[in-house]
């Protein structure tokens, strides 16, 4: 498995992450998951990736376990450096939210599964996955085998080139208002890891049945409730 370019990217981008703040990024908790507290819940973070909004989440009374395959230390957080697939603890979680990290496994449903039956009766789990496949074309080079630093060049470079598209789709149709780091983060991630899946919707429905959860979709991503 090759991901241990990940770590290389989280000092790119000091108060945000993709653009985001850790208080919008601890929102978005809230919002994916349709819950209104995370008090005394036991939330199970898979590839938390640095992990900004830890603190502010358990600052809200979250029992937070953040697993990582590339560890980075976070204040006041259990971290654990898993391959999540050979995680499996005694416990199931009220909570278990994997964003932008199974499409980047060997095995996204195999890898889906395993986090579904870590999910307590009545608990709820949320994925996100690239709905497209990204920067195929340099992806032909297997830009994953270089030095993550030769990574981060070209992801830099495509950044600003593309930066005033970007800005352009801002001003014209409203687009997500992306600043060059962000935008250089999102790069350096479609190219720095060897996998990158992409399933249809109703492909990843079929997974959630499986474990019998029926699953909501938005533009976020995946929610399924355990029964
Ligand atoms: C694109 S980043 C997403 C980070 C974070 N979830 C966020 O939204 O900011 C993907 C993260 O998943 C981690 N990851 C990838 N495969 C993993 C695996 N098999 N087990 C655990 N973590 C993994 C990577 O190390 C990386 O930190």
């Amino acid at each position: 498995m090759n991901t241990n370019n990940f770590q290389y990217q989280w000092a790119l981008e000091t108060t945000t992450i993709y653009g985001m703040t850790p208080e919008e990024k601890a929102k978005r908790y809230y919002h994916n998951l349709e819950i209104d507290t995370l008090e005394n819940k036991h939330l199970l973070v898979v590839g938390y990736g640095k992990g900004i909004e830890l603190p502010l989440l358990k600052n809200e009374g979250a029992i937070i376990t953040a697993i990582d395959c590339n560890k980075r230390d976070i204040e006041g957080i259990d971290t654990l450096q898993f391959d999540v697939i050979q995680f499996k603890p005694e416990q199931q979680f009220d909570y278990v939210y994997a964003y932008g990290v199974l499409h980047h496994t060997p095995d996204p449903k195999a890898y889906f599964m395993h986090l579904a039956d870590l999910v307590k009766p009545g608990g709820k789990i949320f994925v996100w996955m690239y709905n497209r496949q990204r920067n195929t074309f340099l992806r032909k080079f297997n830009i994953f085998n270089w030095k993550p630093k030769n990574i981060m060049w070209v992801a830099k470079i495509q950044a600003v080139v593309t930066w005033p598209f970007h800005f352009i789709a801002h001003l014209l149709f409203n687009n997500k208002k992306r600043n060059l780091p962000s935008l250089v983060l999102r790069y350096y991630d479609s190219l720095c890891c060897e996998n990158q899946y992409v399933y249809p919707a109703s492909f990843i429905k079929k997974w959630f049945e499986q474990r019998e959860m029926e699953c909501k979709i938005d533009g976020e991503g995946y929610l399924g409730t355990k029964p």
